[in-house]
């Protein structure tokens, strides 16, 4: 791989953060900055309720198997989307006039393609920078893009959202697109410090585009996170697989089941993993351990659902005011598009 140099789209102060790992993909040396990564992972074992945070699900293994939830009958999000995208990038890009589309959680960024082929229509280029943490959905974004768009330039960003959305430069017009309902995995706290994060990194001409699944009746949301094949269920399980990987821990896929249910006073699923026998989950490494017994269950996942006339009012809060909103004809799914307010 030849020598590259630091694209211009990062900050002054965060550029040599990055380096790159692959052609057109750059990596967030995290280990200058951040100390033991199994100790964030250990903390949310040991709070009550026992909780994982969601981007743990995505190891190479949970990758595919997100790719095959999508595909899913039961699961409606992701082709509700695609078809709200397919039919409204035009507007979307006629109102976020910018250079630069930053895609947070891109994974592949299949659905993305809508918006990038309108501003290559509309502004003939720019750039398009996915934030992932799959090294491996970067390189198939990479080469799709590169491919289908090539007057676009790409900057795959392999890292946390937080630390890409910070490395953007600020004076750039950039889109930020948050798609597939991905904001619902967030929990309270973690929702309130991404949206203030995001507010704070954003320039006065930038948008942001965010996709929201909607409340709606309990059977069908229930279905679509537990599906008769059973893939949502090994997609939330392979967790643990992921966990082991990390942290040398010996959680055993054998001794433990698929539990999800829609909580509708707090409006979101929650997705379990149930202990069918007494166990000692032990952290050699920290020299941790707790004892995880028969029918007690470990949070592994949430996906809420929301009211997007709520949802734009809370985001005033961080001053992202709303310009548009897209849904489908049976209102299954939202999209909403923000302009940083500059009076915050
Ligand atoms: C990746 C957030 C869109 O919450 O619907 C799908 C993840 N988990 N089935 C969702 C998921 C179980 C998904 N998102």
């Amino acid at each position: 791989m030849k020598k590259q140099s630091r694209p211009s789209i990062f900050s002054s102060a965060q550029r040599d953060l990055w380096r790159a790992v692959d052609s057109s993909i750059w990596t967030f040396d995290a280990d200058r900055l951040r100390r033991d990564p199994a100790l964030p992972v250990l903390q949310t074992l040991l709070d009550q309720p026992r909780w994982l945070e969601a981007h743990h699900l995505y190891d190479e293994t949970g990758s595919k198997l997100f790719e095959t939830i999508c595909e899913l009958p039961e699961y409606y999000l992701t082709r509700t989307e695609s078809a709200i995208l397919a039919q409204k990038a035009e507007e979307i890009i006629r109102i976020a006039q910018v250079d630069c589309i930053v895609e947070l959680g891109a994974g592949t960024s299949q659905k993305t393609l809508y918006l990038l082929k309108e501003q290559t229509r509309q502004r003939r280029g720019g750039t398009f920078a996915p934030i992932d943490v799959s090294l491996s959905s970067l390189k198939v974004a990479r080469d799709a893009v590169k491919k289908q768009f090539p007057r676009l330039t790409f900057h795959g960003l392999h890292g946390k959202y937080q630390d890409g959305i910070a490395a953007i430069d600020k004076d750039l017009p950039t889109l930020f697109v948050f798609l597939g309902s991905t904001v619902g995995n967030f929990n309270h706290s973690e929702l309130i410090g991404f949206f203030q994060h995001l507010s704070d990194s954003m320039g006065p001409r930038d948008f942001f585009l965010l996709g929201v699944d909607r409340v709606k009746k309990r059977e069908l949301l229930e279905k679509a996170y537990n599906d008769a094949q059973g893939v949502t269920a090994k997609f939330i399980l392979n967790v643990f697989a992921n966990v082991n990987r990390l942290m040398g821990a010996n959680f055993d896929s054998r001794k433990m089941r698929y539990h999800s249910w829609y909580n509708p006073e707090w409006q979101q699923i929650e997705m379990y993993a149930v202990s069918t026998a007494a166990q000692e989950i032990r952290f050699p490494s920290h020299a941790a351990s707790f004892s995880w017994p028969k029918d007690d269950r470990i949070l592994v996942e949430i996906s809420r659902k929301f009211d997007p006339a709520r949802l734009q009012q809370q985001l005033q809060w961080f001053g992202l005011k709303p310009v548009a909103h897209f849904t489908d004809p049976k209102e299954w799914f939202s999209l909403l598009l923000f302009h940083k307010s500059s009076s915050s």
